[in-house]
């Protein structure tokens, strides 16, 4: 048994939206991501994927894309990316429903693997791309759905955490953020994100140790599409 992350997966079984316009490490992403999750995830393996998977605007688009990450080996937990328009948190009941045996959805939730809560989030981190308020509205409500997967965990009696978001845990240039104190204030022991791609955006955030937690970068072109080893 094993514990795997990876993210940024960017499926477009359906819509047309070929990827390696974002540089050549993404031509025939699609075929490495299965050659090599096959390689190393086995079926009783648990692999946490973090956001990003389809160019889908909706389920009907992201069917054939889910459909790719369901038939993969091993049990696959989701988290929600910031392209992922097919999943609206508030309706993440229905999803996991839908999908019920097949696929699971985290959000205001957790899954565990042996005595570790996997809890999470999308996140957020200032790109600079809107107002500074309004980073700061998205990031806070971040902040709640992360306390409420912590919690829903917590009350269950579990103490030990794997924490994964989606967006870097800090913006460029912080040494800590509100998604690096919740990791401290729980005792995460491991905080897994995806979301930086191009080796421009590599080095973002946080790799390695900081503070006693295990930071990791598991964006599919930073790993070269291989699957990271979390536990
Ligand atoms: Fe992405
Ligand atoms: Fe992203």
């Amino acid at each position: 048994m094993a514990l795997y992350a990876m993210g940024d997966f960017h499926l477009s079984f359906t819509v047309n939206k070929p990827m390696d316009v974002f540089g050549s490490e993404w031509k025939n992403h699609v075929r490495k991501i299965e050659k090599y999750w096959k390689k190393y995830v086995k079926e009783t393996d648990t692999a946490v994927i973090t956001g990003d998977h389809s160019w889908g605007r909706n389920l009907d688009e992201c069917r054939e894309d889910l459909g790719f990450i369901e038939a993969l080996p091993g049990r696959k937990i989701l988290l929600r990316g910031n392209h992922d328009m097919f999943w609206d948190a508030k309706k993440t009941e229905r999803l996991n429903s839908l999908y019920e045996g097949r696929l699971s959805f985290l959000q205001n939730n957790y899954y565990t693997y042996e005595d570790y809560a996997l809890v999470g989030t999308k996140g957020y981190c200032y790109e600079g791309k809107d107002s500074y308020e309004h980073f700061e509205k998205i990031r806070d409500r971040e902040l709640v759905r992360l306390r409420a997967s912590f919690e829903s965990a917590r009350s269950a009696g579990y103490w030990k955490y794997i924490m994964f978001l989606h967006y870097p845990p800090t913006s460029i240039g912080e040494t800590e953020s509100g998604f690096t104190k919740m990791a401290q204030e729980y005792g995460a022991e491991q905080v897994v994100y995806s979301h930086c791609h191009g080796k421009a955006r590599y080095d973002d955030s946080f790799h390695g140790e900081v503070d006693g937690i295990i930071y990791h970068l598991v964006s599919s072109d930073y790993l070269r599409f291989k699957p990271e080893r979390i536990l």
